[in-house]
């Protein structure tokens, strides 16, 4: 059994690559299609994983509610909702926000600096406090961190995005499948959002991805990919 919980990102796109336009939004371009593709997708998983910059441009997470999907996670002895966990280092997050009023399982995943400013505090149902980080700065160890998510009775996690944590987890080669949606818009932007941040690879090191799958549904398409070379 593998002890590293399996991995898919889900993301859509404009059709010039990127994932938000150049003031950080909230992602609302997709269709109600996209939409119901990324709420099943999520509906499949054990927990949400998503970066601090997410959740501040939506101030929400998205839930579980089409009844088919519930009534499916209760035969597959699923929790109710899947856990929704917050990557963030600093701990900067408003309790103001509707994610915290909403009836989902919320963890916050942290360095002790962060960790502080809500320890005393009932927001989060778990905070998992990362000691083992990259070159003592704030970047996570994720491969410890997925082998506490798996001992957590974490098996199959959603990576939501956005480009920052997307590109810190793949660095670790975590990333097993990626759902793109390709948006039939364009945003434009040297510094708009892209599926995958970070500082970037060069050609010669890019990861490799096999296509899995695509689908058309009007005007979108949906791009499913194995990501070559991930441990699984
Ligand atoms: N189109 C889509 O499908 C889609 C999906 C998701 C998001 N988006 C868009 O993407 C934009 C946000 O993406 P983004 O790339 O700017 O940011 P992001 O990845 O959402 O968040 C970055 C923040 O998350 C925390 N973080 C991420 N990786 C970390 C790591 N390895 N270690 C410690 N902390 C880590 C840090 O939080 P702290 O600053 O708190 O330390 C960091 O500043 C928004 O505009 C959003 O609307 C689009």
């Amino acid at each position: 059994m593998n002890r590293l919980p399996h991995t898919t990102a889900i993301l859509a796109m404009t059709a010039d690559g990127k994932i938000a336009d150049h003031q950080g939004s909230a992602a609302r371009f997709g269709s109600p299609n996209d939409k119901m593709h990324l709420e099943q997708q999520v509906s499949l998983v054990d927990a949400v994983l998503f970066g601090a910059d997410t959740l501040r441009a939506y101030g929400s997470a998205l839930s579980v509610s089409n009844l088919k999907l519930l009534q499916s996670r209760l035969e597959r002895s699923q929790k109710p909702q899947p856990v929704q966990i917050v990557v963030s280092a600093s701990g900067n997050l408003d309790s103001q926000w509707r994610f915290f009023q909403q009836s989902v399982p919320r963890w916050l995943l942290t360095v002790p600096s962060g960790a502080e400013l809500w320890q005393a505090k009932k927001e989060f149902e778990r905070i998992i406090i990362i000691h083992d980080t990259h070159k003592n700065n704030s970047a996570i160890n994720w491969v410890s961190t997925f082998i506490r998510f798996r001992k957590l009775g974490l098996n199959k996690l959603a990576i939501l995005g956005g480009g920052e944590l997307i590109a810190s987890i793949l660095a670790s080669d975590l990333i097993d499948e990626l759902w793109l949606t390709i948006c039939p818009i364009i945003f434009g932007g040297n510094n708009s959002p892209t599926p995958v941040g970070g500082i970037g690879l060069l050609q010669s090191q890019g990861k490799k991805l096999k296509l899995l799958e695509v689908k058309q549904i009007d005007q979108e398409v949906f791009l499913h990919y194995q990501v070559q070379g991930a441990r699984n």
